[in-house]
C-alpha cells in the first residue's frame, strides 16, 4: 500500500486531483490507471519500480480521491490535459516514461497527440488503439444509465468486474476481491461519465506509425476486454515496439502477474538506458 507521506493533491485545470509521488531524482514514470479503478491498482508496481524510477500515480479526474469536475463525458483528451498540467505543476519538464493500462493506455494516445515531446517511452498494457463499434458504445451507454439510476458503481461490478482477470482465476480469490473493493469505491458519476468519455474515443490505429519512441506493449494472454490480438496489432504498427504477452493473465496483468510485469518493464527500461 502507498504510505501517507506519498499522498498529495493539487488543483489541476480547476479540479482537485489526488496523486502519489515516490520522489527522488530518478527518471520519471507516470502510471495511469484503468476504468473503473484508481491508482491503488498499481500497488504491486510501487516497490520494485520505485528502485529505478520516480513514480507519479494520479487518480484521474472523477476516480479515486480526485474530484469529478463539471458534469459530462470524461474524455481521454481531458485526462491527457490533466496529466500534462500535473507534470507542469510538479515542474517536470523532462520527457517521462508513460505507463498506461487500458483506459490509461487510451489516454496515452491523446497525451502523445498534444505534446509528443513529453513522452520518452511508453508502456501500453491491456489496452487497444481501436475505437468502439456501435455495440460497444451502446453497452457503455446502458452501463452509464444504470449507474445513474442506482447511484453507485454496482452496474460496473456486475458487468465488468467478472471480466477483469483471467477466467482461470476464481472470483473469490485475492486479486478479483482487491479489484472489487477499488471498484466499489468509484462513484456513479465516474462510471457514467467515464463510459461516455471512452465511447467518444477516436480510432488511434492510424497514428501508431507516427509514435516513434520505444513502446513496450504488454498483454495478458487471457484478456477478455482487450484481447491479445489488440496488443499484436499495436506492436505490428508501432515503429519501435516490444511485445510481451503474459500467459495465465487477463486484463489486469500488472496485478495478476506482477513479477513478470515488473521484470518486463525493468529489463526494457534498462535496455533503453543502455541505448
Ligand atoms: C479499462 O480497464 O480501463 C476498461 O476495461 C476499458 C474499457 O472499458 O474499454
Amino acid at each position: 500500500m502507498l504510505s501517507s507521506q506519498q499522498m498529495h493533491s493539487a488543483t489541476i485545470n480547476g479540479v482537485r486531483i489526488a496523486y502519489s509521488d515516490t520522489g527522488g531524482d530518478r527518471p520519471v514514470a507516470l502510471l495511469v490507471h484503468g476504468f473503473a479503478l484508481d491508482r491503488r491498482m498499481w500497488a504491486p508496481q510501487i516497490e520494485p519500480l520505485a528502485k529505478e524510477l520516480r513514480l507519479i500515480l494520479p487518480d484521474l479526474r472523477g476516480f479515486g480521491l480526485s474530484e469529478p469536475g463539471p458534469a459530462g463525458p470524461l474524455t481521454m483528451g481531458q485526462h491527457a490535459d490533466d496529466l500534462l498540467a500535473l507534470l507542469d505543476y510538479l515542474g517536470i519538464s523532462e520527457a517521462v516514461l508513460y505507463v498506461g493500462l487500458s483506459m490509461g493506455g487510451y489516454t496515452a494516445f491523446e497525451f502523445w497527440k498534444r505534446q509528443p515531446a513529453r513522452a520518452r517511452a511508453m508502456v501500453l498494457a491491456g489496452t487497444k488503439a481501436t475505437h468502439d463499434d456501435a455495440v460497444r458504445r451502446e453497452y457503455r451507454e446502458v452501463m452509464a444509465r444504470d449507474a445513474e439510476m442506482v447511484g453507485s458503481s454496482a452496474p460496473a461490478l456486475e458487468l465488468m468486474w467478472p471480466l477483469l482477470c483471467s477466467p482461470s482465476r476464481p472470483l473469490h480469490s485475492e486479486i478479483p476481491q482487491k479489484l472489487r473493493v477499488i471498484m466499489e469505491d468509484q462513484s456513479a458519476r465516474a462510471i457514467a461519465d467515464g463510459q461516455r468519455g471512452m465511447a467518444q474515443r477516436e480510432d488511434s490505429v492510424p497514428m501508431l506509425s507516427g509514435i516513434d519512441i520505444p513502446v513496450l506493449v504488454i498483454g495478458g494472454m487471457d484478456d477478455l476486454l482487450t484481447p491479445p490480438d489488440e496488443s499484436r496489432l499495436m506492436a505490428s504498427k508501432l515503429p519501435c515496439a516490444t511485445l510481451h504477452l503474459i500467459p495465465n493473465a487477463g486484463h489486469m496483468s500488472n496485478m495478476e502477474a506482477p513479477e513478470e510485469f515488473n521484470r518486463s518493464v525493468l529489463e526494457w527500461v534498462a535496455e533503453l538506458g543502455a541505448k
